[in-house]
């Protein structure tokens, strides 16, 4: 018998852009295969107004999955994957769902994603599953019910990736206005202000937390969270002084943007980085 081919799995909503690329090529430096899924799954928004003006571009998105060297695109529509009468969700606990993210969007939010990508990693079966940690809390969850539900599969965290000013590539971005963009720059600054006051030697999260508000606020940008959280439990930290994960959620007029960076306080040398 054939050894079984290796599949590596990028779950995606579409509107692919760098980021979602740079998991695919992730993906296809370890595998033999390598299967995309574009689905804008209607559970995961809490607000019909952001499902319904989610960017959607069928064709660029098959031509760059085409040029990125993707071997398959699974695009399902919303009766294949709940057809009439579905009624299972993944649910998680509440510390790990209505904090952050959950704590705006809603804890149904990550249900739905859960329950998504339970589904979608039952029907592709891939040895891995590429996430983004720009989406930090999602892999947290993804990992969590991973391994709850004993789902054989790898979950592979890739570093986020970013447009030369430091923003993130977000399909969101799309909808800032000129003004917005050069705002939204703010953020990533912010970022690297807490870092560097880390670096320095500050380990305070509420002298961290003055550092990056000053630089979001200078922009006139509207603070949603700036949260220091264990990287796994998510529990509020108050002295970085082991890995610490910053976590950003900012609203402009138009959409809201997240980002996040892991803090290696020196004084957590010797510590291992866990995303
Ligand atoms: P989507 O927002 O399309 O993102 C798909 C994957 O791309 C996620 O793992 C996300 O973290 C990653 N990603 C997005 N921007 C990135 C960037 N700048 N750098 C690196 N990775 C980036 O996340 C979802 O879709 C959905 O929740 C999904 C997992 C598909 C379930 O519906």
């Amino acid at each position: 018998m054939l050894p079984a081919a290796s599949v590596g799995f990028v779950p995606t909503m579409g509107a692919l852009h760098d980021g979602h690329m740079s998991l695919v090529r992730a993906a296809r430096e370890q595998h033999d295969t390598v299967v995309l899924s574009i689905f804008v799954n209607p559970k995961q928004f809490n607000d019909g107004q952001d499902f319904s003006s989610y960017p959607r571009d069928e064709a660029q998105d098959l031509a760059l999955a085409r040029e990125s060297g993707v071997d398959v695109v699974f695009m399902p529509d919303s009766d294949e994957m709940y057809p009439a009468g579905f009624a299972t969700s993944v649910s998680i606990d509440a510390h790990l769902t209505n904090v952050l993210e959950g704590a705006v969007r809603g804890q149904s939010h990550f249900s739905g994603m859960a329950t998504v990508v339970t589904k979608l990693l039952v029907t592709v079966q891939p040895e891995a599953a590429y996430f983004g940690a720009k989406d930090f809390q999602q892999v947290v969850v993804v990992r969590r019910f991973v391994t709850d539900l004993g789902l054989p599969v790898r979950i592979v965290s890739c570093p986020t990736a970013r447009e030369p000013d430091g923003l993130a590539i977000s399909s969101r971005n799309v909808r800032l206005s000129a003004e917005e963009r050069r705002q939204a720059a703010a953020i990533p600054a912010a970022l690297t202000a807490i870092v560097t006051a880390v670096e320095a030697g500050e380990t305070d999260t509420s002298v961290l937390f003055e550092a990056g508000a000053a630089v979001l606020h200078q922009q006139g940008l509207d603070i949603e969270y700036l949260a220091f959280v264990h990287p796994e439990t998510l529990q509020t930290v108050t002295k970085v002084m082991t890995p610490t994960v910053c976590a950003i959620a900012v609203r402009t007029p138009s959409t809201r943007l997240i980002d996040n960076e892991l803090l290696q306080s020196p004084a957590s040398e010797g510590n291992t980085n866990v995303t």
